[in-house]
């Protein structure tokens, strides 16, 4: 059968494109680091605080704002093709700027800053995004700087596990941090934070997408 050079032409390059050209949720699926689970630790709260908020520098009825760098931490919950996760509720919660817990077991807890809200919870909005506003987080005595969080997505799963900041020396040490052993599962939970002047004056911002096992 004859075909003309240019049909053929034609068709070899048909044929590329779909060797080239994955299905967009098979990419997908090859480029999600599914976020690693790590230990709840003692300091979730055994009760939760009046004012529960995303904003966890300000409590309702004190008038201080809490104590520490404000930092804005947002991202987005994700499968492990990169699809968004609706109806998402996402859970935090951190020592306040002296390494204290709101959290009766916790040591020095009689101290701890009464303006910081120390746990916070959202739900995503309709593109999959959350956000918090809390306080850079801050070394206390055997972990590194850390914020827990725990994603509940209704239905399909739930995760534990802790944000850390990138350039923090006791990364390196951390037990917790590397107790995740595949280096791109420990890197996907280090954050870089930068500068948030846009956002208010000497705050910081970082990115933290958490992509569960769905
Ligand atoms: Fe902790």
């Amino acid at each position: 059968m004859h075909t003309s050079p240019l049909k053929r032409r034609e068709v070899l390059a048909g044929a590329a494109a779909l060797l080239v050209r994955p299905p967009a949720s098979l990419a997908a699926a090859s480029l999600m680091i599914v976020t690693p689970g790590q230990t709840e630790g003692p300091f979730y709260p055994l009760s939760f605080p009046v004012d529960m908020d995303a904003d966890l520098v300000r409590v309702k009825g004190q008038a201080a704002r809490a104590m520490g760098q404000i930092t804005h931490v947002s991202g987005r919950v994700l499968d492990r093709r990169g699809e968004i996760v609706r109806g998402a509720t996402l859970e935090i919660w951190q020592c306040d700027a002296n390494g204290i817990y709101n959290h009766p077991r916790a040591p020095g807890h009689a101290r701890h800053d009464r303006g910081f809200q120390g746990y916070g919870r959202t739900e995503v909005d309709a593109a999959g995004r959350y956000a918090f506003r809390t306080i850079r987080p801050v070394a206390y005595p055997g972990r590194t700087p850390h914020i827990h969080f725990k994603v509940h997505a209704p239905g399909l799963g739930r995760l534990t596990t802790q944000l850390y900041i990138a350039g923090e020396p006791q990364n390196a040490t951390d037990a917790v941090l590397n107790a995740v052993r595949d280096r791109a599962a420990r890197e996907s939970v280090i954050v870089r934070l930068e500068d948030a002047s846009d956002v208010e004056p000497g705050a910081l911002k970082g990115t933290f997408d958490v992509v569960l096992s769905l």
